[in-house]
């Protein structure tokens, strides 16, 4: 097929030799199978109005934006480093890319990585037995036998990134594709860490709901489920990882209803409380210096 816009640095660059043709067109962006040597990968071309695509070329930090080299020259030693830092570790990887790297080292199944350019994706292309590209789980009429399987798959995918701080945060039967192994999950963009986001477990709760609902189309008895409430329990106790889950939620001595240690919890705020006024006066320290120089 022609070469779309977006793709025409990558062909440029060598990194693809061909488009074969358009997959999707979604919300967010633009998915096409592309030939690179003898193999086919998957390349997802970021819309540019995205929220996710983070031009490469003009990143922003704290509200500016920096084009030129003379205005890096004034950033303040410290700011700058900030600024590469914030470069380095949020703005170049976007983060997809961070998330299928991340997830695909901890043993989540995702398409595995291979580039990002200009804000084009590059990643495997799941495909079926037949080498055909994979259906998306909601493409699928599962048996009651296999929608069981597949929701204790993917149940135990949502285990292993939560384990790993991420919650996926748009799971559902349109961003999981199907290939001979099983479940592959994919359409990462809105992953928050589960540990300091506060949305987090109202986000693993939407994503446990959505696929059980979509699975007890199949097999009824799954609505009477609450894996969502059982996972973050364990998490919450740090047992995640060697949970059996049941799908319902046991409440035992050792959680909820265990009696609380008031001393231990006086003392937890306490620390709190000093390390916060040290780092006031270690705050209010460096002003003043920094005024002193003025
Ligand atoms: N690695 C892949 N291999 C095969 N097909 C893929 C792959 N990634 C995405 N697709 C196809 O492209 C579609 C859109 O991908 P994705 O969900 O990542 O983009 P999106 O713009 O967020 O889409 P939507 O708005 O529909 O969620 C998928 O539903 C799937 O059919
Ligand atoms: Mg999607």
């Amino acid at each position: 097929m022609k070469i779309p816009k977006r793709l025409e640095p990558l062909i440029d660059e060598g990194l693809i030799d061909s488009v074969v043709c358009q997959l999707m067109s979604g919300k967010e962006a633009m998915v096409y199978m592309v030939r690179c040597g003898n193999d086919f990968h998957c390349a997802k071309v970021y819309r540019e109005n995205s929220q996710q695509h983070v031009s490469h070329r003009t990143p922003s930090f704290g509200g500016r934006r920096f084009k030129n080299s003379r205005r890096l020259r004034v950033i303040e030693k410290a700011e700058y480093t900030a600024y590469r830092t914030h470069l380095d570790q949020e703005v170049w990887p976007s983060k997809e890319v961070e998330m299928l790297c991340h997830l695909g080292r901890s043993g989540v199944r995702v398409p595995k990585f291979h580039n990002f350019f200009d804000g084009v994706l590059l990643m495997e292309l799941i495909t079926n037995s037949e080498g055909q590209v994979a259906l998306r789980l909601s493409d699928l009429v599962p048996t009651p036998k296999q929608a069981r399987h597949y929701h204790k798959i993917l149940m135990k995918q949502i285990v292993k990134m939560l384990c790993a701080g991420v919650v996926h945060g748009d799971l559902s039967q349109y961003n999981v594709l199907v290939d001979s192994q099983g479940p592959v999950i994919i359409d990462l963009p809105k992953a928050v860490n589960a540990s300091d986001n506060h949305h987090a477990r109202s986000l693993i709760k939407r994503d446990v709901d959505h696929l059980t609902a979509y699975f007890s189309r199949f097999a009824p008895e799954l609505a009477q489920s609450d894996y969502a409430t059982e996972i973050w329990s364990y998490y919450q106790r740090g047992k995640l990882p060697n949970a059996v889950l049941t799908g319902h939620v046991k409440v035992t001595e050792d959680n909820d209803s265990a009696p609380v240690n008031v001393s231990d919890v006086l003392q937890m705020i306490n620390t709190a409380i000093k390390k916060e006024i040290a780092w006031q006066q270690h705050k209010q320290s460096k002003l003043a210096n920094q005024l002193l120089h003025c």
